[in-house]
């Protein structure tokens, strides 16, 4: 089993669909952001408040060597910003879970948790700044995707059946 790399943008649903993904095949899931929080011991906020976006950048770099020479068999699910490391193509098949900006917005907002999840990213503070984020992000995550799944309007559940089809597919 080739690993799987998920890519896309804040809050389009990486984790959730991960973990969907998990409870249905021989997939064991790790996410980038939770190794980077452990590693620190500190939040990805306090790591962008403290040391600057750079460092977080530079710590997503030295994950994605230990990605590709000691991690195999895993779904690996990214921060937004992780596909911009060098390597992204060599840990996995890339997987873009893909939806128009204010679908993902709209998303995060019917969360029950939403307001936890607008602060814990600092990038989405402003939306307007997320929006063109988003816009010169979209044509990068499309061209390194090899599979892409379109999850607007539908469950994790679903977008986890459509991803694993695919994979058989592609494999
Ligand atoms: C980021 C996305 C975040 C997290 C950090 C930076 C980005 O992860 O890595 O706040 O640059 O898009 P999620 O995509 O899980 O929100």
């Amino acid at each position: 089993m080739k690993n799987i790399i998920l890519i896309g943008f804040m809050g389009v649903g990486k984790g959730s669909v991960a973990r969907e993904v998990t409870n249905h095949s021989n997939y064991i899931t790790i996410d980038t952001d939770d190794i980077i929080e452990s590693m620190t011991n500190k939040k990805i906020k306090d790591i962008f408040g403290d040391e600057g976006e750079s460092h977080f950048r530079k710590l997503e770099k030295n994950i994605s060597h230990w990605l590709e020479n000691s991690v195999k068999d895993t779904l690996i699910s990214t921060g937004g910003g992780f596909y911009k490391v060098k390597n992204l193509k060599k840990i996995g098949i890339v997987i873009l879970l893909d939806s128009p900006f204010e679908e993902i917005i709209k998303r995060i907002k019917a969360h029950p948790n939403a307001e936890r999840k607008l602060r814990k990213r600092p990038l989405l503070k402003d939306l307007k700044k997320a929006k063109e984020l988003y816009n010169q992000r979209r044509p990068e995550y499309l061209k390194l995707a090899d599979i892409v799944v379109d999850v607007t309007n539908k469950s994790a559940k679903e977008c986890s059946k459509e991803l694993l089809k695919k994979v058989k597919k592609y494999a």
